[in-house]
């Protein structure tokens, strides 16, 4: 990514952005994309000192943003981190819903236990970010905004060692489907990215797990660019979604996948 790409502007200057897993990764990437192209950015999730690492770094450039350490499987915890946003910025304008678990299992090995707890972070957590940030944009004065999930590749085609997490994955782009179709006349886009496999804190962990690094190298030769995605990568997809740039896109899920999907 050059710098100039980097500093390039979305329209999002002053806009009141909401992002669930903001401590790590994906989110981390586009919660700093936002804050540095001028918005206004609630940056949430369950890792209290990833989130504080995530306040210095910005600092250090002379950004704000504002954290609530919360967990998105909790309808409480969600209200809250939009309540942050329309407190602190008087309204929501974006919502972007990337918080999840990324484990890698087979059948075989899933417990229904392994099950509920990737579908109570990807599945409701999604659910619950997307039902409370739409209410507040529904609400607000000028209603209105933009949401973007994090889908997947997973999301989109099947893997092998994805038994839970593939299917979690496809709830979010049947979210974004479904409520695009809902909330288009009133002004809400709903769109999301299916990235590859991306270079994030919990891609490079694989490289501890048994059959991680065979998973890594073989997945990384399946993407046609035969390279891990960067985090900032799949920043600039979220950012274009959630901007104005995109105004008549709602429903889209946008492979973000070194052409992955296009096989
Ligand atoms: P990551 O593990 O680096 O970051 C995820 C963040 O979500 C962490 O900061 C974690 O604390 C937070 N989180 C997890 N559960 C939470 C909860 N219950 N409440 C609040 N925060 C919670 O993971 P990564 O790779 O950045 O993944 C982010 C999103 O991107 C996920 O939805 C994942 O499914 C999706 N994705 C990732 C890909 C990859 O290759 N890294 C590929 C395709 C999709």
């Amino acid at each position: 990514m050059t710098t100039t790409a980097a500093q390039q502007g979305y329209g999002l200057r002053d806009r009141s952005c909401l992002v669930t897993g903001a401590a790590s990764g994906i989110g981390r990437a586009t919660a700093s994309l936002l804050a540095r192209q001028g918005a206004r950015v609630v940056a949430a999730d369950r890792d209290a000192a990833g989130l504080a690492g995530l306040v210095q770094t910005l600092d250090a450039e002379g950004l704000a943003l504002t954290r609530v350490e919360g967990d998105v499987t909790r309808a409480e915890d969600v209200r809250r981190m939009v309540d942050a946003a329309v407190r602190a910025f008087g309204r929501l304008d974006v919502a972007v819903a990337n918080a999840g678990i990324l484990p890698l299992s087979g059948l075989e090995e899933t417990s229904p236990e392994d099950w509920d707890a990737v579908m109570a972070v990807d599945g409701r957590g999604m659910f619950l970010t997307c039902k409370y940030a739409i209410a507040a944009m529904q609400a607000q004065e000028r209603p209105g905004g933009s949401v973007v999930c994090v889908s997947s590749i997973s999301g989109m085609a099947g893997q092998a060692r994805q038994a839970a997490y593939g299917p979690a994955k496809f709830v979010a782009t049947g979210l974004t489907k479904h409520l695009a179709v809902e909330w288009a006349a009133r002004g809400v886009r709903v769109n999301a990215v299916a990235p590859g496999t991306i270079r994030t804190e919990r891609v490079l962990r694989l490289d501890d797990e048994p059959g991680g690094p065979e998973y890594l190298r073989e997945v990384t030769g399946a993407h046609p660019m035969a390279r891990l995605g960067e985090p900032e990568e799949v920043a600039h997809a979220i950012a274009f979604l959630a901007s104005d740039a995109a105004s008549f896109i709602t429903g889209a899920v946008l492979p973000v996948d070194g052409g992955y999907l296009a096989q």
